[in-house]
C-alpha cells in the first residue's frame, strides 16, 4: 500500500473519531494519549524495512497438495517470551467439534509439566497456548470458550470454513493464569457445533492445543502473577462454564478469599450472542414502532454495560470492544482475514483490592456480574456470556482497614434522543452515555498503611440512522475511557482505551427471490494497558481495520444460501509492550486471496507473514464474482 492511501485511511478514521468526540464528555487524559500513541502511527506511516526476507511459512498439511486449505488469521500482538532459556510444549487437547458437540464440552485431565525444560511448575517465565483448528465443509461460525479448573482462560470464535478446507492458528499469552496451570485440574473446552444434513452444515472442528512452558531466565525471571485465581463461573462440571446471562440478576458466584490477601482482581470476558450479537445496532425501544417488524431490528437500545458487584455493591464496570465474528454483518468481509479479537477476545479487568477488608476475611462472599442495556425487565436480550476470576495476591498479613470514598451510581447515565422525518422515511436515533467510578479504600497490610484508589472515567455515543423502512442502517459508535488504579501512588492498574465503530448494511433486496446484503465497517481497537499481571503483554495496541462486502442469495424464501459475494478487508496493526517489543503489520485481502502482508518489528518471527506465494496483489476473483468500487452504494450521510 502507498503512504497516500495508507495516510487517507488513517484521515479518515481520524474525521470519523473527530466529528465524535466533541460529543463525549470525558477529560482529555482519559484514552490513550496523542503521545502514547504517536510512536505507533509513525512506524506505520515509515512502512516495513526494505530488506525483508519474507520466510516460506508452510500451514499444517493436508495430504492433497493440489488444494491447499485456506489459511484464516486474526491479526494478533504475539507473546514476549524468552529467549535465551529453556521450554517444552506439550499437547493438553485434541478434539473433533462434530455432531453430538452442542453443549457437549471436550473434558480432559490437565497435569503439569514434568520435563525439566519446562522449567519448575509454577515458576515459568511465560506459558502460551497455540490453539490450531481445522475444518472443512460448510458451517456457521460457532463460539468456543475454553476454562482451567473453571476459571475461562480462552474466548474463541470459529472461522467459517471452505469446502477445500480451512485452518488457523492462534497463541495466547496465559502466564497470569500460572497459578492454575501449577496445579492439576480439568481443561474444559466448549465448541458446542451442529452437523445437520437438513442445513447442509459439514464442518466439523478438529482441535489442537497445545502449552509452552518456559523456564525463568536472568533476563527474563518469572513475572509477578497473582498466587490463586478463583472462578467467578457456574462451575458446572460438564457445561460451558460463562453465565448465560438473559436477565437482570446476571450470575452470581461464591469466593473465598485468605485473610492474607494484599491486592485482587477480577478479570471479565463478555460476550453478546443471539439477539445480543449486534448489541451496538439494536435500536432504542422508543423508536421500534417506526418500522416493520419484517425488517427484524432488535430493540433495547445499543449501549451496554458488564457489571461487577462484590457482595451486590458495584464494584467496577465493562464497557466492551464490539467483538465481530467470521460470520458477522456480512461473513464475505471477514474471509480469510477476521475483525480484530475474533480468535480471542480481549478480557477487563476491575480493581476489587478497596473491598479486601469485607472480602477477605476467609468466608464466603457473592461476586456477580451482570449486564444492563437499555430495555425494561429485563434491560437486555437474549444473551450474554460473560464470566470472571478472581486473581489473588498473597501476603504474610492479614488485611483490614476501611472504604473511605464511595462513588458509583448503580447505573451509568444514558440519554437517547432521535427524530423522525415526515412519513417515517428516515430515523436518526443518539445514545449519549458516561460514568465516573471513585471507590477508595485506606488498608493495612504487608506494607503498612496504605490508599488504594480504584477509578473509572467513561464515555460513550451511539448514533443511528435508517432510511427504506430500515433496510438500510448507518451505525457509528465510539467507547472510550480509562480504569486505573493505584496502591500506596503507584499506578497498578491502567486501561485507557478508545473503540470506535461504525457500521453502514444495506439489506434493501434481502428480500427478492436472488437477494442480496451487503456492509461497509471501519473499527478500531486502541488500548494502553497495563496490569499487575501482565508483565508480557501489557503495552499499547493499535488495530485498524476496513471492511466491505456484499452476499448474493439464492431463492426466498426458504433455507437460503450464499451464492456469490465480494469481501474486502484492510487492517494496519501495531503494538509495542512494555519492555520494549514491537510488531506491526499492514495487511490486506479481497475475495479469499490475500493482497499484501507486510509484518515487521522485534515479535516479527513470532508470527511472521503469509509466504510471498499466497499474495496477488489484485486478491482473488472473489466468491464467483468481482468487487465493484462501491458496493451497494457505501456512501457516506
Ligand atoms: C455525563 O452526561 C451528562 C448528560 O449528558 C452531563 O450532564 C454530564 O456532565 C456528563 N458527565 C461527565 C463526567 O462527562
Ligand atoms: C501451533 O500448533 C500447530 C499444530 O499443533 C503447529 O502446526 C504450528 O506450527 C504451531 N504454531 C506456532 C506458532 O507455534
Ligand atoms: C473434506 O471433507 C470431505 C467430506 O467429508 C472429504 O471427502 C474430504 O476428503 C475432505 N477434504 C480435506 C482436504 O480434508
Ligand atoms: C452434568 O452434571 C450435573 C451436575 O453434576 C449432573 O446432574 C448431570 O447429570 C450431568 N449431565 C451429564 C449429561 O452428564
Ligand atoms: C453462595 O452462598 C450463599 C450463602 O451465602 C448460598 O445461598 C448460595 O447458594 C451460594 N451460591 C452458590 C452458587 O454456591
Ligand atoms: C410512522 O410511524 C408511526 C409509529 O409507528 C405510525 O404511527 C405512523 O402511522 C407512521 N407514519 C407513516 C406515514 O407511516
Ligand atoms: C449473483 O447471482 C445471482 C443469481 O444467479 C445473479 O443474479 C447476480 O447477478 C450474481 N451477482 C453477481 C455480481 O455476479
Ligand atoms: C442499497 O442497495 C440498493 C440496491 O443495490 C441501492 O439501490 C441503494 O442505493 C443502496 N442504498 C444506499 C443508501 O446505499
Amino acid at each position: 500500500m502507498s503512504a497516500t492511501s495508507r495516510t487517507f485511511s488513517k484521515m479518515r478514521f481520524l474525521q470519523a473519531l473527530l466529528s465524535l468526540t466533541a460529543a463525549v464528555l470525558v477529560p482529555a487524559k482519559a484514552k490513550p494519549s496523542p503521545e502514547e500513541l504517536a510512536p505507533l502511527y509513525a512506524a506505520l506511516d515509515k512502512g516495513p524495512p526494505d530488506d525483508l526476507t519474507l520466510e516460506r511459512r508452510v500451514p499444517l498439511s493436508t495430504n492433497d497438495d493440489t488444494v491447499a486449505p485456506l489459511v484464516d488469521l486474526q491479526v494478533y500482538a504475539p507473546p514476549v517470551v524468552p529467549q535465551d532459556g529453556s521450554k517444552c510444549t506439550v499437547e493438553l487437547l485434541k478434539h473433533d467439534f462434530g455432531d453430538g458437540s452442542y453443549n457437549n464440552p471436550a473434558i480432559v485431565a490437565y497435569t503439569p509439566p514434568t520435563d525439566k525444560a519446562c522449567g519448575q511448575p509454577g515458576n515459568w517465565a511465560a506459558v502460551t497456548l497455540n490453539l490450531t483448528v481445522y475444518s472443512n465443509g460448510t458451517q456457521y461460525d460457532r463460539l468456543s470458550s475454553l476454562y482451567l479448573s473453571h476459571v475461562e482462560i480462552w474466548r474463541h470464535s470459529s472461522a467459517e470454513p471452505t469446502k477445500t478446507g480451512t485452518i488457523w492458528t492462534i497463541v495466547k499469552d496465559v502466564t497470569h493464569y500460572g497459578a492454575l496451570f501449577a496445579k492439576h485440574g480439568d481443561l474444559l473446552m466448549d465448541f458446542s457445533n451442529i452437523i445437520s444434513a437438513d442445513y447442509a452444515l459439514d464442518g466439523v472442528f478438529h482441535v489442537i492445543l497445545t502449552g509452552t512452558f518456559y523456564a525463568p531466565t536472568a533476563l527474563f525471571p518469572k513475572p509477578p502473577v497473582a498466587d490463586l485465581v478463583l472462578p467467578v463461573t457456574n462451575l458446572s462440571p460438564n457445561q460451558t462454564n460463562f453465565f448465560a446471562i438473559d436477565d437482570d440478576a446476571g450470575g452470581t458466584a461464591n469466593v473465598t478469599v485468605p485473610r492474607a490477601a494484599q491486592q485482587a482482581f477480577l478479570e471479565i470476558y463478555a460476550s453478546g450472542n443471539s439477539a445480543e450479537e449486534f448489541w451496538y445496532l439494536n435500536t432504542p425501544d422508543e423508536f421500534l414502532p417506526y418500522f416493520p417488524s419484517s425488517t427484524g431490528l432488535i430493540g433495547k437500545g445499543p449501549f451496554r454495560e458488564v457489571q461487577a458487584l462484590v457482595d451486590g455493591t458495584l464494584a467496577g464496570v465493562v464497557w466492551p470492544h464490539a467483538v465481530i465474528y467470521t460470520g458477522g454483518i456480512t461473513p464475505t468481509n471477514w474471509r480469510p482475514l477476521t475483525a480484530y479479537g475474533t480468535y480471542d477476545q480481549p478480557t477487563y479487568f476491575v480493581d476489587v483490592t478497596p473491598f479486601l477488608p469485607v472480602l477477605a476475611d476467609g468466608t464466603e462472599h457473592r461476586i456477580t456480574l451482570r449486564v444492563r442495556g437499555q430495555g425494561e425487565d429485563p434491560t437486555i436480550n437474549s444473551n450474554w456470556y460473560v464470566s470472571g476470576s478472581l486473581h489473588v495476591w498473597l501476603g504474610k498479613t492479614e488485611v483490614s482497614g476501611t472504604i473511605t470514598t464511595y462513588i458509583a451510581p448503580t447505573d451509568a447515565l444514558a440519554v437517547t434522543s432521535g427524530s423522525v422525518s415526515a412519513n417515517n422515511a428516515t430515523v436518526r436515533t443518539s445514545v449519549i452515555a458516561n460514568r465516573s467510578i471513585l471507590i477508595e479504600s485506606v488498608l493495612h497490610g504487608d506494607k503498612g498503611k496504605q490508599i488504594v484508589r480504584f477509578e473509572q472515567q467513561l464515555g460513550y455515543t451511539n448514533e443511528q440512522k435508517y432510511v427504506s423502512d430500515g433496510w438500510v442502517q448507518w451505525g457509528v459508535q465510539l467507547t472510550e475511557g480509562t480504569t486505573r488504579s493505584t496502591h500506596g501512588g503507584a499506578v497498578v492498574l491502567r486501561d485507557a482505551f478508545s473503540y470506535p465503530l461504525s457500521v453502514f448494511s444495506n439489506y434493501t433486496l434481502y428480500e427478492m427471490q436472488f437477494g442480496a446484503y451487503g456492509s461497509a465497517i471501519d473499527q478500531t481497537y486502541s488500548r494502553v494497558l497495563q496490569t499487575p499481571a501482565f508483565a508480557h503483554d501489557s503495552g499499547t495496541t493499535v488495530s485498524i481495520q476496513h471492511a466491505q462486502g456484499t452476499v448474493g442469495l439464492d431463492d426466498w424464501p426458504g433455507l437460503r444460501h450464499a451464492i456469490n459475494g465480494t469481501g474486502a478487508t484492510d487492517q494496519q496493526f501495531a503494538f509495542h509492550s512494555s519492555t520494549g517489543a514491537t510488531y506491526y503489520r499492514s495487511i490486506a485481502a479481497r475475495n479469499d486471496v490475500w493482497m499484501r502482508d507486510s509484518v515487521w518489528g522485534s515479535l516479527r518471527d513470532e508470527e511472521p507473514p503469509v509466504p510471498k506465494e499466497q499474495i496477488k496483489p489484485g486478491g482473488g476473483p472473489g466468491f464467483r464474482r468481482e468487487l465493484g468500487p462501491e458496493p451497494l452504494g457505501c456512501r457516506a450521510w
